[in-house]
C-alpha cells in the first residue's frame, strides 16, 4: 500500500490540507488584480497554495502564468524565464506559439521543439541584429498587452522572488515596480521564503519595490486541519491514530506543513494495519527521521565556528522567546558580549540557518532544532 503521506514537491487534491481561508484571500486578490507578496519561512506551503488557487480560476476569464525564479541569477536569465513563461501560457500548439513569441518579443529569436509527452517547449535566443529594443521593458510589458489581447484577466506569479536579490543590479526591481504600477488588470503575486529577505524588500523605503504591494505572510496550519487530515489518512489505509497522538505529533512540529507530513510518512510506515499509532512509535520516527538527516546536519554543524554553534545550542534548548542578549544567557552559552551574538546571527541569516522573528530569531528547520538537542554537550 501506497505511504499517504507526501512531502518535499508540490501537493494537490487528496494531499491538500486547509488553507481554505488563504485559498479565498488570494483568490480575492487576483480577482481583483492586486499586487502580492506572499512570504513565508522554507517549504510552509507556498507553492502548491499558490498553483492550487491558479489552477480554480476559470480558464475562459483568466490567463495565469507561473514564473519560477530559482534558475535565474539576472536580468538575462529572468527575461528569458519570461518570455518562456508569457508565451507558453498563451498557446499550446507549436504554431500559435511561434507566433505569440514574435509578436511579444521583437528581440528574441524563438525555436520550438516537443518534449517526451508531445509538449510544444520554447526556447529563445537572442537577435543580435537588433540590440536597440529594450528587452526588459518589452517582456514586463507583455502581461497587459495579453490581457488586451485576449480579453482575459492576467494573474502573474512570480515564486522564489527573493532571488532577484542575487542579481548584479536591481533593475528588474525598479522596471518591475513602475511596469507593475500602470497594470491595472493584471494581478502579481510575489512568492519567496527567507522572510527577512523579502520583507526587506518591500518595507525598506530605499528599495524600488518599497510599499508597491500588500503582504501576506503564509502562516502554520492549526492543529483542528491537521487532526481530520492525518485522521482520514490513516483510517483509509486500514490504521489508526488518537487524537491525543496527533496533538503530540502537532507539538513536535507546530504544525509546519512539511514537517508534520515528514513526520507522518515514517510513523505510517511504523504501524502495522489493523494497528494503532502508539506514542512510542512518534520518538522511533522522530529518530528515523534525525538519523537519515543526520550526516547532512553533521556536515552543517562542522561547518559553523564556536559562537554560531553556541548561539544555536541556546536557541534550541530555550525556544525561540529567549532573550538572546540578555546577560544571563550570554553567560549560560558562554557568548561572552552582545557584539559575539550579533556576528552569529549574521553568519546564521547568510546561511539560511534561522530566521528572524518578531521579536527574536528561530530556527525553522524543526529536525536541526531536535537534532542539536539530542547532541547536546557534543
Ligand atoms: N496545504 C498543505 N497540506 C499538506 N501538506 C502541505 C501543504 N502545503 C505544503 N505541504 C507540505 O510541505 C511541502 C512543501 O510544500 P511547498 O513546496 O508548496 O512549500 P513552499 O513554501 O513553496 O516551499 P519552498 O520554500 O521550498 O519553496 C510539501 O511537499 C508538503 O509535504
Ligand atoms: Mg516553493
Amino acid at each position: 500500500m501506497r505511504n499517504p503521506f507526501q512531502y518535499g514537491g508540490v501537493v494537490s487534491g487528496q494531499s491538500f490540507c486547509n488553507r481554505t481561508q488563504e485559498a479565498a484571500d488570494l483568490r480575492r486578490a487576483m480577482e481583483n488584480s492586486e499586487k502580492w507578496f506572499v512570504y513565508s519561512e522554507r517549504r510552509m506551503g507556498k507553492t502548491s497554495l499558490i498553483r492550487k488557487v491558479l489552477a480554480e480560476l476559470p480558464e475562459e476569464q483568466y490567463l495565469t502564468v507561473y514564473i519560477d525564479l530559482w534558475p535565474t541569477d539576472g536580468e538575462t536569465s529572468f527575461v528569458l524565464a519570461c518570455a518562456k513563461a508569457f508565451s507558453e501560457a498563451m498557446a499550446t500548439n507549436t504554431d500559435k506559439l511561434l507566433h505569440t513569441a514574435k509578436t511579444f518579443f521583437s528581440r528574441l529569436v524563438p525555436a520550438v521543439t516537443t518534449n517526451d509527452e508531445g509538449k510544444p517547449i520554447i526556447t529563445f535566443g537572442f537577435d543580435q541584429k537588433r540590440p536597440d529594443v529594450p528587452l526588459l521593458e518589452e517582456v514586463l510589458a507583455m502581461p497587459a498587452k495579453a490581457a488586451k489581447k485576449e480579453g482575459k484577466q492576467v494573474v502573474v506569479v512570480f515564486d522564489e522572488f527573493q532571488q532577484i536579490l542575487e542579481y548584479e543590479s536591481d533593475i528588474v526591481e525598479r522596471l518591475l515596480r513602475s511596469s507593475i504600477q500602470h497594470q491595472t488588470d493584471v494581478a502579481y503575486i510575489f512568492c519567496g521564503s527567507r522572510k527577512h529577505l523579502i520583507r526587506q524588500m518591500f518595507m525598506d523605503s530605499q528599495r524600488p519595490l518599497y510599499r508597491s504591494g500588500a503582504h501576506y505572510p503564509l502562516g502554520l496550519i492549526a492543529e483542528e486541519h491537521w487532526q481530520t487530515f492525518i485522521d482520514e489518512k490513516f483510517t483509509a489505509t486500514g490504521k489508526g491514530i488518537s487524537a491525543a497522538t496527533i496533538t503530540a505529533l502537532c507539538q513536535l512540529t507546530e504544525g509546519h506543513p512539511f514537517y508534520t507530513q515528514h513526520l507522518c510518512h515514517p510513523l505510517w510506515e511504523l504501524c502495522d494495519e489493523g494497528e494503532e499509532v502508539s506514542s512510542a512509535m512518534i520518538g522511533q520516527a522522530t529518530q528515523l527521521l534525525l538519523d537519515r538527516e543526520s550526516y547532512a546536519f553533521m556536515n552543517l554543524w562542522e561547518s559553523l565556528a564556536r559562537n554560531p554553534r553556541r548561539l544555536l545550542r541556546g536557541l534550541a534548548t530555550e525556544g525561540p522567546k529567549v532573550q538572546i542578549y540578555a546577560s544571563e544567557f550570554l553567560r549560560k552559552y558562554q557568548l561572552g558580549s552582545s557584539s559575539n551574538v550579533q556576528r552569529a546571527i549574521e553568519v546564521l541569516l547568510k546561511k539560511d540557518i534561522i530566521d528572524k522573528e518578531e521579536g527574536g530569531v528561530v530556527i525553522p528547520d524543526r529536525f536541526f532544532r531536535l537534532w542539536i538537542n539530542s547532541k547536546q554537550g557534543a
